[in-house]
């Protein structure tokens, strides 16, 4: 073993070693950089682990006019090597004065990092020493949840397409599992259509993306919860809208029944079928209705003289002719309770009903032209779990979504997938087992539809994801949150992540908030997160044995990256462009 020196004073925190000699400093130079690790003797075969803070050198003249270098080392303990063999974390002795002090050579470091077989799962190598990977423990990784933050451009997509490739078994443009398809699970909420081509191989390869776009998601409105449907249909800030949501929801109800006689207790949340055209045309004839007022009457009333018995007899299927409301002896009637009142809601429905932007929410259609009814519910779930093509990665591209609707999207996907992962967990631990296809969501740029602050469009995805964030772990559903603006992402889900991969850093607010969420013995190691290079990133959590700074690979294929190279392009000879085709693509002809 290498010897440098010996322990000159010892603190709870701090720890000076003395360095032998000028030589012997410049000998080890390398091994001596901040962050690094010594090993301190214990005994006879126990070292204390520690990490080099502080270096400092004084040079004073001896009494023969030399000069003299003396050399001091400020470290940390982060753990004990036991019997030379084994690294625990929690346990620290602190050592003594004068006890020997070397450097952590490879087989040190590898004991340090790689623990024992459950650290399985590379992530990449050490910054400090390339030699060296740094495994994490992958069902400690994956069964919570995972934090991905960093500033634009350091490199989080990259990341998050590397780690999913070891997952799937993409290598190097290849794909390992040909043979033998592994049971991984995971969604993607790519906002950006970046990630297609990182999970697109070439056709031998027979690697398959299950991919969702606008043009191919099934996602019919009859899914919605009571939440989402009113977060669709109603503003909260009208002065009727309790009157809104309670004939709403009566009429979804009736017509959840019309549609589904044989379920018998139907609730607003049941996820069966429903025509939001029928819905549509009751609360339309409940803002016409007229209601007769002769002898026996006082029952909503026809042009025809018929007398509405049972209003979802005649509501559901056209607009009704109502009499005219008089005072006269012979046909006095008088308005219905809501007449009038839900004009505005009613101008609403129609205007999003025709949207054809919104087609995939509200007039989704089969491959053979016709609506998603209940019995295709399943097919719908096989959809998001990548069932219906044997995908181990689902890709919603977000990108084509309309921004008003974009945070609906993402609740509902999730609270789905959520809510199978329930009934199916429910279902396992009947038999004494759990929930053998988790599955896990990733959230890119997750700033965009979970905001910190408080905002009415996106209460129901950070509703979905934040239980997701609290519950999913129980049930086998885990988030991945990506986020270039980790403060502005709500603190329920970072609060709820076990693991963290921090990429460079430049905002300050940005790194005082991950260095808050870091576990109390790394937050020192947050330091370096202005000074990242592309890729490098600190990865702290109870998954790694200690929080190390490491270099994660490039992933091949990568995912499409945005930036595009600016100088290069203008330095080109000037290129026209059609505009008719960006105008056409505008107006989505
Ligand atoms: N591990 C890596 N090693 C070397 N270079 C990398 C690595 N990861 C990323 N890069 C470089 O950084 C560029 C940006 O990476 P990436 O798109 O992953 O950043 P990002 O953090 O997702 O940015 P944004 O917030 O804009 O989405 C890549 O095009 C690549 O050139
Ligand atoms: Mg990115």
């Amino acid at each position: 073993m290498n010897n440098i020196g010996q322990v000159l004073s010892c603190a709870p925190g701090t720890i000076i070693v003395a360095v032998k000699n000028l030589e012997t400093f410049e000998a080890n130079k390398e091994k001596l950089q901040i962050g690094r690790y010594l090993q301190v003797a214990q005994g006879n075969s126990d070292f204390t682990i520690v990490t080099i803070q502080n270096v400092k050198g004084v040079a004073l003249y001896n009494k023969h006019n030399e000069l003299v270098w003396q050399f001091q080392i400020e470290c940390q303990a982060v753990g004990t090597l036991v019997d030379n063999e084994k690294f625990e974390r929690s346990s620290i002795l602190l050592p003594v004065p004068t006890e020997p002090v070397y450097t952590a050579e490879k087989e040190t470091l590898d004991k340090l990092f790689t623990g024992d077989s459950k650290y399985q799962f590379p992530l990449g190598k050490l910054s400090l020493n390339k030699d060296i990977d740094l495994p994490v423990d992958g069902d400690r990784f994956f069964s919570k949840h995972i934090a991905v933050v960093g500033s634009t451009g350091s490199g989080k997509s990259c990341t998050v397409a590397k780690i999913l490739h070891d997952v799937v078994g993409i290598k190097d443009n290849k794909n390992q599992n040909l043979d033998e398809q592994n049971n991984s699970h995971i969604v993607i909420f790519d906002i950006h259509d970046e990630y297609s081509s990182a999970f697109t191989l070439i056709k031998d390869q027979s690697f398959t993306l299950n991919r969702l776009d606008i043009d191919t998601l099934s996602l019919p409105y009859w899914l919605m919860n009571s939440e989402e449907l009113e977060s669709m249909f109603i503003e909260s800030n009208e002065q009727n809208s309790h009157n809104q949501v309670s004939q709403f929801k009566h009429a979804v109800v009736l017509n959840k029944q019309r549609h589904n006689p044989s379920i018998e207790e139907m609730t607003y949340d049941t996820p069966v079928y429903f025509s939001i055209e029928e819905v549509y045309n009751y609360i339309e004839n409940m803002n016409r209705e007229i209601i007769g007022r002769l002898d026996g009457e006082h029952k909503p009333k026809l042009k025809d003289g018929t007398l509405v018995e049972e209003r979802k007899e005649f509501y559901f299927d056209q607009i009704c002719d109502f009499v005219t409301p008089s005072q006269g002896k012979a046909d006095k009637a008088t308005n219905g309770p809501f007449n009038g009142e839900f004009n505005r809601f009613i101008s609403r429905l129609e205007t999003k009903l025709s949207d054809k932007r919104l087609r995939f929410l509200l007039d989704p259609k089969k491959q053979n032209g016709t609506e998603y009814k209940t019995e295709d519910f399943e097919e719908i779930m096989r959809q998001f779990l990548g069932y219906l093509n044997k995908a181990n990665i689902t890709l919603v591209d977000l990108s084509g979504i309309p921004f008003e609707v974009l945070s609906i999207t993402v609740s509902l996907v999730s609270r789905l997938i959520f809510d199978f992962c329930f009934h199916y967990s429910k279902m396992q631990h009947a038999n004494d087992s759990l929930n053998d296809v988790p599955v896990m969501i990733v959230c890119e740029e997750a700033h965009n539809y979970i905001p910190q602050k408080e905002n009415a469009a996106y209460r129901s995805s950070r509703k979905s994801l934040e239980r997701i964030a609290k519950e999913g772990r129980k049930y086998g559903l885990s988030l991945m949150v990506v986020s270039q603006r980790p403060s502005e992402v709500s603190e329920t889900i970072f609060a709820q992540c076990n693991n963290f991969l921090a990429l460079r850093l430049t905002n300050n607010a940005d790194q005082v908030y991950v260095k808050k969420l870091f576990p109390d013995n790394s937050s020192g190691i947050a330091d370096v997160l202005p000074n990242l290079a592309p890729g490098e990133c600190v990865v702290v959590g109870d998954a790694v044995l200690l929080p190390a700074v490491i270099q994660m690979p490039l992933p091949s294929p990568e995912p499409k990256s945005q930036s595009v190279q600016v100088h290069q392009e203008w330095s080109e000879l000037w290129r026209e462009v059609t505009f008719a085709d960006v105008i056409s693509r505008w107006r989505n002809e």
